[in-house]
């Protein structure tokens, strides 16, 4: 029996709805799990799978480009810190506030500021010698994409989080990173293009405190992750080693599709956005076996 194409999208539609109905329960439980939670914010399992839940349904109200599995992960590590350890939270690129929602409710109750730094007017124009922006111009976007504006994110996180655990920074982030203040206990980074990674690590990695953690959304993308490796560039700007980046580019996901880089370069698709990669201030991805070297 052949189906027609309206059914087929029924039949796929019903199928995914059914794999989300078991796997989202499983993965808030599976994530929320942990030992290592400190007493103090007053959060056993129940309540982190509360949470859990919370940060799923919020991920359907507000558009994101990050999972909520992605933002329990990060709740998770803020949980898990000690809370004697000072510093703020921060995110760079919040499009609508999807991730800033959820981020804004953990930051409430472990007690740090929520700082928030975009443009709020979209992804900048190119700068030179940019790949993935003359890439992403190059398919017929234009600057301005992925725009949220200042309103519509506050608007967002009254409805669905904590506004008064945040602050907001507009201004393109050569501009307003800068003048950033004040000691980082994790920063989330959604900024898409090299340059303005660029802009993000060299105004707020000396920020961030020792143990601290950076997360990334561009995992997949190898020769973005390629910088948390590269000797040269640690070296040029902060005189030391790279400190490596946790779930780059690997890790098959049980249950999801592997995306190789091959297939990453096709236009059609965009990569999963079910995880994120994290590197730890004060460690050191270095290679030093050199059997053949005097
Ligand atoms: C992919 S979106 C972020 C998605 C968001 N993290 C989420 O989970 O829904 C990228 C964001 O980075 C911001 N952005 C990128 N480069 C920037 C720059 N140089 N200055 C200011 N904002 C920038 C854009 O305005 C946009 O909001």
């Amino acid at each position: 029996m052949r189906l027609s194409y309206k059914n087929r999208l029924r039949l796929i539609r019903l199928l995914r709805g059914c794999w989300s109905a078991v796997t989202t329960p499983l993965s808030i439980i599976i994530l929320s799990y942990s030992f290592k939670v400190s007493r103090a914010y007053g959060m056993p399992w129940n309540k982190r799978i509360w949470l859990g839940f919370r940060f799923w349904r919020n991920n359907r109200r507000v558009q994101s480009g990050t999972s909520w599995r992605a933002h329990l992960l990060m709740a998770m590590k803020l949980l898990e810190m000690d809370p004697e350890l000072k510093g703020d939270v921060i995110e760079c690129g919040c499009w609508k506030g999807g991730a800033t929602v959820n981020l804004s409710i953990i930051c409430a109750i472990i007690g740090r500021r929520l700082k928030v730094y975009d443009s709020f007017e979209g992804l900048p124009p190119p700068t030179d010698g940019d790949p993935i922006a003359e890439k992403t111009f190059a398919k017929g976007f234009v600057p301005g994409i992925f725009g949220g504006t200042l309103d519509e994110v506050k608007n967002n996180i009254e409805r669905f989080g904590e506004i008064s655990s945040c602050s907001f920074h507009p201004g393109w982030f050569e501009n307003s990173l800068p003048q950033h203040k004040g000691e980082i206990a994790m920063m989330f980074l959604d900024v898409d293009f090299y340059s303005s990674l660029h802009d993000c690590l060299i105004n707020l990695w000396p920020h961030l405190i020792e143990s601290g953690l950076l997360f990334l959304d561009e995992y997949v993308n190898l020769p973005y992750c390629a910088v948390f490796y590269s000797e040269r560039y640690w070296d040029k700007y902060f005189s030391c080693a790279p400190p490596g980046l946790i779930g780059a580019g690997t890790g098959v996901q049980m249950g999801k599709i592997y995306w190789d880089p091959e297939i990453r370069q096709d236009p059609r698709q965009i990569h999963s956005p079910e995880s994120v990669a994290f590197c730890i201030k004060g460690t050191k991805a270095l290679w030093d076996f050199y059997p053949d070297v005097d």
